[in-house]
């Protein structure tokens, strides 16, 4: 059974243990390829196994992600999917770091360990950075992450430099501080793990493949996500196309990608049949996704073209409104998860999302990463410690 790392624009392929994140010949992204057929039957049966790598949603999967029989996991995954609504909710929240991050995170620090790394970056606005600190801290490697100054929450910051992380505030926003990693990572011989680097990916694939398998293989009508980056809708994609070709699914499910407002170079691009590439100076209130020039668009363009996805934008009201519905819901999220069901509202609004059709969304980080936009002034009373008080309060 073999990998390999293969450039998704000219095909060139590489070793799968070489370190680098780009085609030498026209600077493509890669991505890991194998050339084995892998059976699901496997994946079923290991629900009921008690090897402690079975216990991980990630590793379950190992040979579509990466074969190893040693890994650097907590174990992270089996998460749960909630119904609520008529709607289906994929809580990538429930993670070991609170955010989805931590399924590639433990892929990309197991090859980091494999590779002989001692140190590991990343670029972050926060959730990034705070799985990368758990799993250094776990494999005893250095963490060093580079973060928008003053433009992450103040959860994942603390929990971040918590682990143990050394933390690079940049004075500048997300695409500065992912441009100055990458050059600082190979100056410095450093292992970069953002979603760049392509064993992430296949760590994000197994939210779909447990999706899949919660479903018991019945492929939903829709899976909607939060984007920013763009690393979870290329997984995806990818996710989607290999159990489709595998024959784990009979069908494909259509991706909606979710972008707020003000940070849409991907809505941008999509309208315009992804005729060019956006940049755009990003500012949403969903910190986690306040990304203008996200790295992995190439692989995302596939990813809705492949599924007959979609591409839509929110405002910040209209996301903070759905996120009081989850979190009114009793489920919660952060607020860069809550586009996910105002892109569903918007969709079904403008009739392109049917009532009826199985809908999943995948909520990507914890309500408690992000303090600030869940404290609501209007629920607090204050008052005298006297009964008078609480009577006339509750009255
Ligand atoms: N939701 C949350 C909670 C995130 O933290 C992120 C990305 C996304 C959605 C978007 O996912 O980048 O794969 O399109 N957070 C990264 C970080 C950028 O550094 O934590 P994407």
């Amino acid at each position: 059974m073999s990998e390999w790392l293969q450039c998704v624009t000219c095909g060139h392929r590489y070793d799968a243990n070489e370190i680098r994140y780009t085609c030498d010949h026209d600077g493509g992204l890669l991505s890991v390829e194998r050339d084995h057929i892998i059976d699901r039957d496997a994946f079923d049966d290991r629900r009921s196994s008690r090897a402690p790598i079975d216990q991980s949603g990630v590793w379950r999967f190992r040979e579509g992600v990466l074969n190893v029989d040693k890994a650097v996991t907590h174990p992270e995954g089996g998460t749960r999917l909630y119904e609520r609504n008529g709607l289906l909710f994929k809580h990538e929240g429930e993670n070991p770091t609170g955010s989805f991050k931590d399924r590639g995170m433990t892929v990309a620090v197991t090859q980091a360990v494999r590779l002989g790394a001692t140190a590991v970056a990343c670029a972050s606005t926060g959730n990034t950075s705070a799985s990368l600190a758990a799993y250094a801290a776990q494999a005893g490697l250095r963490a060093i992450v580079f973060v928008p100054a003053g433009k992450i929450s103040s959860g994942k910051l603390a929990q971040t430099l918590a682990y143990g992380a050394t933390c690079l505030a940049i004075r500048g926003d997300f695409d500065a501080a992912m441009r100055l990693v990458r050059e600082a990572c190979e100056r410095f011989g450093i292992y970069l793990v953002n979603s760049i680097n392509p064993f992430r990916i296949e760590g994000q694939k197994t939210i779909i493949w447990e999706l899949l398998q919660d479903l018991d293989w019945e492929a939903p009508d829709w899976i909607v996500v939060p984007a920013g980056n763009l690393g979870n809708t290329s997984a995806f994609g990818k996710a989607l196309r290999e159990a489709h070709a595998a024959g784990w699914i009979a069908r494909m499910p259509r991706l909606a990608s979710i972008q707020a407002c003000g940070a849409n170079p991907f809505f941008r691009s999509f309208t315009e049949g992804f005729a060019k590439r956006h940049v755009v100076t990003a500012e949403t209130i969903a910190t986690a996704i306040r990304i203008g020039d996200p790295v992995s668009h190439d692989k995302a363009v596939a990813a809705i073209r492949d599924t007959n996805g979609i591409v839509e934008e929110v405002t910040d009201d209209e996301l903070m409104a759905a996120k009081r519905t989850i979190d009114g819901m009793g489920l919660g999220c952060e607020p860069a998860s809550a586009t996910t069901l105002a892109g569903v509202e918007k969709l079904r609004a403008k009739g392109v999302m049917k009532d009826g059709e199985r809908t999943v969304c995948v909520l990507t980080g914890h309500i408690l990463k992000d303090p600030e936009a869940n404290y609501r002034a209007e629920n607090v009373i204050e008052i005298d410690a006297t009964m008078d008080a609480v009577a006339r309060a509750l009255r």
